[in-house]
């Protein structure tokens, strides 16, 4: 089976590599690592050459615009990576029949639940960042044949950039440090759902169309993570609790999007790790 990666020097696409070893191989397997040098996804010719050339069997896209203050501003770019592209890649996918996995966001829920967020709860995304990758879920759905989506949160990971590397930084310079408290939510080790992609491949059936909702378990706020990062590496560095109105950003975020993630467990037969656990397992590495 060839596997195609899209976006894979992203922290999501790092942890799939890392998981595969490193390897091109593993035993069935063989994977194609690429991001923006070597397959621009944002180029359906590309995508549909690069498919025929390797006799690609499955797509995991990791491609996405992730920046969600600069969204704001960049709609246009935002709209192209999260939208178009999910359009390109389930229209391949399904001309080839192949099963495409996609990656979409907690934020494309307004956070007004006051309980976890179940696959049939209806969006209503409160960003232009959200807004993208719900409309990259319904190009999904509108062009793929077989595909599953994948929801997540708060995805951290040692590669890239992330809220656990930004507090390990300022933590490191600052005696103290003010992390909002109100928004409610649920991080997610990017190798954690690397693992759980990888292990759901072989049970993708033909003519599945099926969104999961994937985080680590557990329901915490910012300030709660932060506190965790620095109790953990032990950094000399008061953390406080500051609520949203006093933290201004350009993107609004929803105050409370814990995903329930009783589907993606009853289908999949998987154990998902606790956030602390996998906090301590990524600070291990930092
Ligand atoms: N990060 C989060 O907190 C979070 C939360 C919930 C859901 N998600 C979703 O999870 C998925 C993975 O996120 P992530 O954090 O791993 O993303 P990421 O680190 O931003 O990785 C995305 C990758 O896609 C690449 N890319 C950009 N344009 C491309 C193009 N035209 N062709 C090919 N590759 C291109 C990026 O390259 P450049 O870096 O050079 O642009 C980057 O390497 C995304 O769908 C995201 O929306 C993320």
């Amino acid at each position: 089976m060839n596997v195609l990666v899209t976006g894979a020097k992203g922290q999501l696409g790092k942890e799939i590599e890392k998981l595969s070893s490193g390897q091109l191989w593993t035993g069935e397997r063989k994977f194609f690592f690429t991001d923006i040098d070597e397959l621009d996804v944002t180029d359906i010719a590309s995508i549909r050459s690069y498919i025929t050339q390797k006799t690609i069997d499955i797509i995991i896209n990791c491609a996405a615009y992730t920046a969600v203050n600069k969204a704001e501003t960049e709609k246009e770019k935002a709209k192209l990576l999260n939208e178009a592209v999910p359009a390109y890649l389930a229209l391949v996918a399904r001309e080839s029949n192949m099963p495409l996995i996609h990656i979409s966001t907690d934020f494309v829920f307004d956070g007004e639940k006051k309980h976890p967020y179940v696959e049939t709860d209806k969006p209503n995304p409160l960003s232009v960042y959200g807004r993208t990758k719900l409309e990259g879920e319904y190009e999904v759905i509108k062009h793929g044949g077989t595909f599953i989506i994948i929801r997540t949160s708060w995805l951290y990971s040692e590669f890239g950039n992330n809220f656990v590397k930004t507090i390990l930084r300022l933590a490191k310079e600052k005696k103290e440090l003010g992390v909002v408290s109100d928004q409610i939510g649920a991080p997610t080790y990017a190798e954690d759902l690397a693992s759980v992609i990888l292990g759901i491949i072989p049970n993708i059936q033909n003519g599945t169309r099926e969104i999961f909702h994937y985080s680590n378990e557990g329901v915490i706020s910012w300030y709660d993570f932060a506190k965790a990062i620095v109790d953990i590496k032990n950094i000399n560095c008061k953390i406080i609790p500051i609520e949203t109105k006093d933290y201004l950003t350009s993107a609004v975020r929803p105050l409370y999007s814990v995903l329930d993630k009783t589907k993606i467990k009853e289908t999949f037969d998987v154990q998902i790790p606790e956030w602390r656990d996998s906090l301590k397992r990524c600070l291990n590495r930092l």
